[in-house]
């Protein structure tokens, strides 16, 4: 665990983020829309037999403190997957009994396989509006395993970082009213003009399009101060997937040819592994206790 302090991860702001996001993502799962009386706090057995099947990757960081939350309402310790470029802090989350990958969530999610379908995604990033999320919003919008009933939450850094001056540029260029302060309102924009809308830039479809969605995807939003920096994320639904989008939906391979960058090879083995210790570990699970005689 990191040491208190050191880690702007463990502390009243940042845990009272993580309950905010994982509680508006379960919202937003299909089951849940539209019922008046839903709280993430007071679920049924049979709200909680939904969830215990509902498939979630998220960055871990260092301390895995969403874990903790996820298991608390309800999720399965199998189904809720840990995705981090430090391999420290994947052996951390593996050490503590959960399961996780080594390697970026664009290459993951481009690698994940169709038939174990992806019902969350959950990118709390260290960066700002940068490559990385386009490339994130691409392999969402373009992988068959995150299907149109997903829920999308992020969390970027506001302002100008360096490694986001291009993308910026690009969503700004892309952004019906231009390019907006709020990085988790900037990331739902951009994911529209992403989801098949190629050129629409500002004309007045696009404006009318991404308007519509922006009811019907229920974004929520936030953001917080984090020592210097404003943090902004959104909570949403999928966009839906115009044509181009529609067309291109495909497993592993054109993915990586679509969205112009091949994954790491090792990705769809590192997944197939990922895929046998969950096996191993739900079949654990499942194993009926005898009672004593
Ligand atoms: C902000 S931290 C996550 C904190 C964690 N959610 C929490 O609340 O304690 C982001 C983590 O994701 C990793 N990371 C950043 N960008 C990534 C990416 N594109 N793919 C995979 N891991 C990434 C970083 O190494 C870091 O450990």
């Amino acid at each position: 665990m990191s040491e208190m302090g050191l880690d702007s991860y463990d502390n009243t702001q940042k845990h009272g983020w993580r309950n905010w996001a994982w509680n508006r993502v379960v919202e937003r799962l299909p089951e849940f829309i539209g019922r008046v009386s839903f709280n993430v706090k007071r679920m049924s057995n049979i709200d909680r037999r939904v969830l215990e099947a509902k498939t979630v990757l998220y960055l871990s960081g260092p301390d895995d403190f969403d874990r903790q939350v996820a298991l608390r309402l309800g999720f399965r310790n199998e189904n809720i997957i840990a995705v981090d470029t430090d391999p420290g802090n994947i052996a951390m989350v593996r050490r503590n009994g959960g399961i996780g990958i080594v390697g970026k969530l664009d290459e993951v999610i481009m690698a994940w396989r169709s038939d174990w379908p992806v019902d969350a995604v959950i990118a709390d990033l260290c960066c700002g509006l940068s490559l990385e999320s386009l490339m994130l919003i691409r392999s969402m919008l373009a992988s068959i395993a995150v299907p149109q009933s997903a829920v999308v939450a992020v969390n970027l850094q506001r302002g100008r970082d360096a490694a986001s001056n291009q993308f910026r540029s690009e969503v700004d260029a892309a952004s019906p009213e231009g390019l907006e302060k709020h990085r988790g309102r900037a990331f739902a924009v951009a994911m529209i003009s992403e989801s098949g809308t190629p050129g629409a830039a500002r004309n007045a479809e696009c404006i009318q399009l991404s308007r519509s969605w922006l009811a019907e995807g229920m974004p929520v939003l936030n953001s917080y101060k984090s020592r210097s920096v404003r943090m902004d994320s959104v909570v949403m639904r999928m966009p839906l997937r115009h044509k181009v989008a529609t067309d291109c939906l495909t497993e592993y391979g054109q993915t990586s040819l679509l969205i112009g960058r091949k994954p790491g090879r090792n990705v769809p083995k590192k997944l197939a592994a990922l895929r046998a210790v969950r096996t191993m570990k739900s079949n654990r699970e499942t194993i009926p206790v005898r009672n004593s005689l």
